[in-house]
């Protein structure tokens, strides 16, 4: 498969338009493709507000963003992209007649995928030239924010498709769940179903509401799902001997039956106490406004996870490891170059940033702690250069920050890009003195400066101990090849502290 720069969308709805969202801020463009012209505008309104969270899932060095570009000419589309999601409405004959007649147009190495939510592959495939390059890929809503996407292949899929598929959205930051062969409605639908059936029971019975429900699951089991699945979490419950307790205890349960097979019929009177109930949980709010706060919480919920480097979290730790190593290889060339005498001060310029919304106090100027947070971001930058990656972190030795003194002389608005430059001021067996100033991208202006002590620590030992002979050694080159500039003056300011 080749490189995908550009992904083509066939249908842009609600599916298509989080696709966009999400390759766009990873920097892939993005050709939508809609039978319906006024689809332009719908998903143009769908990708700047998906922005607002997806902005702050990560503060990792990400690389300019995708341009995005609409088209109601499906096979036009298909001839200038590099890998085609198919987001069309589900129908059998609709997508099969429209994944052939963009196959026929695609060139023959453009992966093509279905969003479809429970279709099989095999069916999807059968009319389409080259059907070896198609797969199914589930995602789910919002696609912008949830990393799972199961992918299924047909009959006719080569593996390869579904390797170089899986590389693909590992890239835009997702978990492929790659599902060993194909059943209707692939693993999630199946499961959600299955409870969505109970749900539809217990309203037609008159039993709970759907706000009942809904709290059965918000209080308790939902808090556990997000991080480990019914399976582990009933290996729990069957205490010190695990899951063959939990079957021996609750196993005969099953044969009650506690649950049902098939769903209710869905009768009007079914159907007016599911809206109006739901009508009641919403409370007047707004479909957007209940879409904010649930993207609000998704992002608070894959950063506390990747604390513990769990489930959603993981992924997000994983793509951070990925965006700051690819930050840190484009520097490389500067750093090698600074390292070596050869261009000593304009070229250390580590990060290119700038103030996000979120990042702007009252008086609509970057806070206090931002300052703080991207020149940390550049200190990281130059560490990685010298060895400092996750491999060494988890080796279980770090650079703590011991001080700082940072120094505000010009003013960042919101939405200023900002580059930082970076000098090495001092190195030892256990000391790095870093000085990092901020500068607007617009007019040059130093913004602030970081003049930072770090001290090496090992966590095994609990106390400071010798870096790593490697690091220290790059760091040095570095700060040699600085020397020859003049000091800033904004540095020597630290309080001299010892450190033993
Ligand atoms: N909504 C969800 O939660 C969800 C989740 C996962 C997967 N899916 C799957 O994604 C697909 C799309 O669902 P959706 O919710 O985005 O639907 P949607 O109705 O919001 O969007 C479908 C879009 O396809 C366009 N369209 C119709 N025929 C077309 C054609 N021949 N060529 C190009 N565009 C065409 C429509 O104009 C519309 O904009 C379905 O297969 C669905 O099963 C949906």
């Amino acid at each position: 498969m080749r490189q995908v720069k550009t992904l083509g969308l066939l249908g842009t709805g609600v599916i298509g338009g989080g696709w966009a969202a999400r390759a766009l801020h990873f920097g892939i463009d993005v050709v939508a493709a809609d039978v319906k012209p006024e689809m332009e505008t719908w998903i143009r309104g769908a990708v700047a507000n998906a922005e607002g969270a997806l902005s702050r899932l990560t503060f990792a060095p990400l690389p300019p963003k995708g341009r995005l570009s609409f088209t109601t000419d499906l096979t036009a589309m298909a001839r200038q992209v590099d890998f085609i999601q198919e987001n069309i409405p589900e129908q059998l004959e609709l997508k099969q007649r429209t994944l052939a007649l963009v196959s026929r147009h695609a060139p023959r190495d453009v992966l093509i995928a279905s969003s479809t939510s429970g279709l099989m592959p095999t069916d999807l495939q059968r009319d389409m030239e080259s059907p070896e390059r198609f797969l199914v890929a589930h995602p789910f809503n919002p696609v912008y924010l949830l990393p799972l996407v199961e992918l299924v292949g047909g009959e006719r899929t080569a593996p390869e498709t579904l390797e170089a598929a899986s590389r693909f959205f590992s890239y835009i930051g997702m978990h492929p769940l790659k599902v060993r062969r194909e059943v209707p409605g692939h693993l999630t639908d199946r499961l959600q179903e299955a409870l969505w059936r109970e749900i539809l029971h217990l309203v037609n019975d008159g039993v709970a509401s759907t706000g009942e429900l809904d709290d059965s699951i918000i209080y308790g089991p939902g808090l556990r799902w997000a991080a480990m699945g019914t399976n582990l979490i009933y290996h729990l419950a069957g205490g010190e001997t695990g899951m063959r307790h939990m079957l021996r205890q609750f196993g005969p349960c099953l044969k009650w039956p506690w649950t049902r097979l098939e769903a209710p019929e869905l009768t009007e009177q079914l159907i007016d106490r599911m809206v109006e109930g739901t009508q009641q949980q919403a409370a007047g709010r707004s479909i957007r406004e209940l879409e904010r706060l649930r993207d609000d919480y998704l992002v608070a919920i894959q950063q506390v996870l990747r604390q513990f480097n769990l489930g959603a979290g993981a992924t997000l730790r994983a793509l951070e490891e990925r965006l700051f190593e690819s930050a840190a290889a484009g520097a490389r060339p500067a750093l090698e170059a600074a390292a070596s005498g050869v261009a000593p001060q304009a070229t250390l310029r580590l990060i290119e940033t700038e103030v996000r919304a979120e990042w702007v106090d009252y008086n609509g100027h970057m806070t206090d702690s931002r300052y703080l947070q991207v020149c940390g971001d550049a200190t990281d930058a130059l560490l990685r250069y010298a060895g400092v990656d996750d491999a060494y972190r988890r080796s279980g030795r770090a650079f703590y920050t011991v001080e700082s003194h940072v120094m505000h002389q010009a003013e960042a608005r919101a939405l200023e890009p900002l580059y930082v430059l970076s000098r090495v001021l001092d190195v030892d067996d256990k000391r790095l003195r870093v000085f990092n100033a901020l500068h607007r991208r617009r007019d040059d202006a130093q913004v602030a400066t970081a003049e930072q002590l770090y001290l090496h620590v090992s966590s095994a030992a609990g106390k400071a101990a010798p870096m790593d002979a490697g690091v220290r050694a790059r760091l040095a080159a570095l700060q040699a090849a600085q020397a020859q500039l003049p000091p800033p003056p904004e540095a020597g300011r630290l309080g001299g502290r010892v450190v033993r």
